[in-house]
């Protein structure tokens, strides 16, 4: 039943015969606005995440007028409200320290001004799950409206992906195989156009995922920023979030234990970012849907990875979106999906992949020509993981996935990088790097330092991947045998706290085992003397999130922003 504008949340503020209404209308015309420019309308709030310390974003301050757009035709009043922007290769320490406070801040402007519906903006990396998740808490209408990837990157004719061709050139001039020009031209040449990291990083997966869950419209997580059919993109979802209001159809409505399956699904057939497991786990408890570590592994033990996309394969998200993008992936799986799952145009998802097809079985792989039949990702535990720990098989080399060695340990992020160059370091090909306190309180924030440096002495010998374990997350640009997330983290006590230089690690990725080859008796006599480390802050928002962020396995929420106890809105005096 559609909605009456007197029963929109925006009356209380525009429509009634109040003091305060009076208040809220004269306001509006000191800005220019008629009241038959908002009375009766459904007053959209677009949160949008420009600013200009985002490369990611920088299209976003023209895009929001065509959403803008849009939402006018539509018939709704749109308001742009700024919000935290979360530039990943800015903010620091990291921006997933920064995830929570943007969906905080999405849910609380929704929850203090007169949205009706909300139109999300984001793309670059966190911003995706922070609007989601505050938008989820809040449960009004929304719509997802992604960033797009940038075009591919080049120098000299070959092509760049944002975040691999960096780490792989960088090891290359520590190598000594390129020079100092080389690497200043592939500086000036790896980013090249507005729009999200366009190698299947994080940003590309979990736009994708989003899309699967039913929050943007169809296709939309494909598209190039700087193709015009973004900006068309754009301007149909301004129209389509005015409908969402007056139908309530809202993330919850869409958010069920199926359609995160299916954006799980969707997350291994893309060969997808480690980080999206942190994520999706924390979207789906603001949801209430219980998902667990363990559900990623089931089913990646069925998916096939069929996105040809770097780091795990070849191309870049420009290919991708030309070879049909994520609708076509999507009808290559449709026996794995839930397809009678809702989305945010009012149809299943089973309806909006009718007529998708693969126009490049080069780029977007078929059922029977995968990039990897399964085990796009793996969920490990053991004693140096009891919550759990995961790897990315696909990124890694295979000699690498049964694998025992000696550890080499490093304290912490500064540890790792005043000793990893030296000379003196006892470290062979087989060694076991550990870097500890890298996780959700220990880094702080569980930095993307998962993906620890090669020894440039091993570098030299043609070393190109080892195994390596922490509790920090990785870039979903990067690569190799690293085991991340590793819970509980070695900040509050995780065994990872107790492994020393010398140890003998097993990784066992087929029987999902990661183990500290010591006795029990000696881990305990370990643990005893173990000491916890300092609180690293005394106060601000550094104090607030050290006390309340949860482990990497439950998603690295504030424990006071999960679940899905009803806050109540604002009374209007
Ligand atoms: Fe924004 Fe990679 S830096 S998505």
């Amino acid at each position: 039943m559609r909605k009456k504008p007197e029963e929109l949340r925006s009356h209380r503020w525009y429509g009634v015969a109040d003091l305060r209404a009076f208040g809220h209308r004269s306001r509006a015309a000191q800005m220019g606005y008629d009241r038959s420019d908002y009375a009766g309308k459904p007053v959209i709030a677009i949160l949008n995440t420009w600013s200009e310390i985002n490369p990611c974003h920088t299209h976003f301050k023209a895009r929001v007028d065509e959403v803008k757009r849009g939402i006018w035709q539509a018939g709704g009043f749109p308001v742009e409200l700024p919000v935290s922007s979360l530039s990943e290769p800015f903010q620091k320490p990291t921006t997933m320290m920064y995830r929570n406070f943007l969906a905080m801040e999405a849910e609380e402007i929704l929850r203090s001004y007169p949205a009706d519906g909300a139109v999300l903006m984001g793309g670059c990396d966190k911003t995706t799950p922070a609007l989601v998740m505050g938008a989820t808490s809040m449960n009004l209408p929304a719509i997802f409206m992604p960033a797009g990837p940038m075009l591919r990157g080049n120098w000299r004719g070959k092509t760049l992906g944002s975040g691999s061709d960096a780490w792989k050139y960088w090891a290359e001039l520590r190598a000594g195989n390129i020079d100092e020009c080389a690497w200043r031209e592939i500086e000036a040449g790896i980013a090249r156009s507005p729009g999200h990291c366009m190698t299947m990083g994080t940003a590309s997966t979990m736009t994708s995922a989003v899309e699967t869950l039913g929050l943007t419209l169809p296709g939309a997580a494909s598209i190039p920023a700087a193709d015009a059919g973004h900006a068309r993109m754009a301007t149909l979802t301004g129209k389509r979030i005015v409908d969402m209001v007056w139908e309530d159809l809202k993330p919850r409505d869409l958010l069920t234990a199926a359609a995160f399956d299916n954006a799980i699904v969707t997350v291994l057939a893309l060969g997808g970012s480690t980080n999206a497991i942190v994520h999706l786990i924390a979207m789906a408890r603001r949801a209430g849907v219980p998902l667990v570590l363990e559900r990623f592994d089931e089913l990646a033990r069925t998916t096939p990875v069929l996105a040809d996309v770097r780091p795990s394969g070849r191309f870049l998200m420009e290919d991708f979106y030309y070879a049909g993008g994520l609708r076509a992936l999507l009808a290559e799986l449709r026996d794995a999906l839930a397809l009678d799952c809702r989305t945010a145009n009012g149809a299943t998802l089973g309806e909006n992949l009718a007529g998708a097809e693969i126009h490049d079985s080069e780029v977007v792989r078929t059922r029977a020509n995968p990039l990897l039949a399964a085990g796009g990702l793996a969920v490990l535990r053991g004693n140096l993981a009891p919550d759990g720990a995961v790897i990315k098989p696909a990124a890694a080399e295979p000699r690498l996935l049964q694998h025992v060695g000696r550890a080499v340990v490093f304290e912490d992020y500064n540890d790792m990088a005043a000793r990893i160059d030296d000379p003196a370091l006892e470290v062979t090909p087989d060694s076991v790097l550990v870097l500890r306190n890298a996780g959700p309180q220990g880094g702080p924030g569980m930095p993307e330092w998962g993906q620890l440096p090669i020894p440039k002495r091993l570098l030299a010998e043609g070393v190109r991947d080892m195994v390596r374990i922490s509790d920090a997350r990785m870039s979903g640009t990067s690569y190799g045998a690293c085991v991340l997330h590793v819970a509980p983290e070695s900040f509050v006590g995780g065994p990872l706290a107790l492994a020393q230089t010398g140890d003998l690690i097993e990784l066992d990725v087929a029987g999902r085992r990661l183990m500290l080859r010591i006795d029990d008796a000696e881990l305990m006599r370990r643990r005893r003397l173990w000491k916890a480390p300092p609180a690293r802050y005394q106060r601000g928002y550094g104090a607030l999130f050290q006390k309340h962020v949860g482990q990497a396995d439950q998603g690295c929420d504030f424990d006071f922003l999960e679940g899905t106890a009803p806050t109540p809105d604002p009374e209007i005096h």
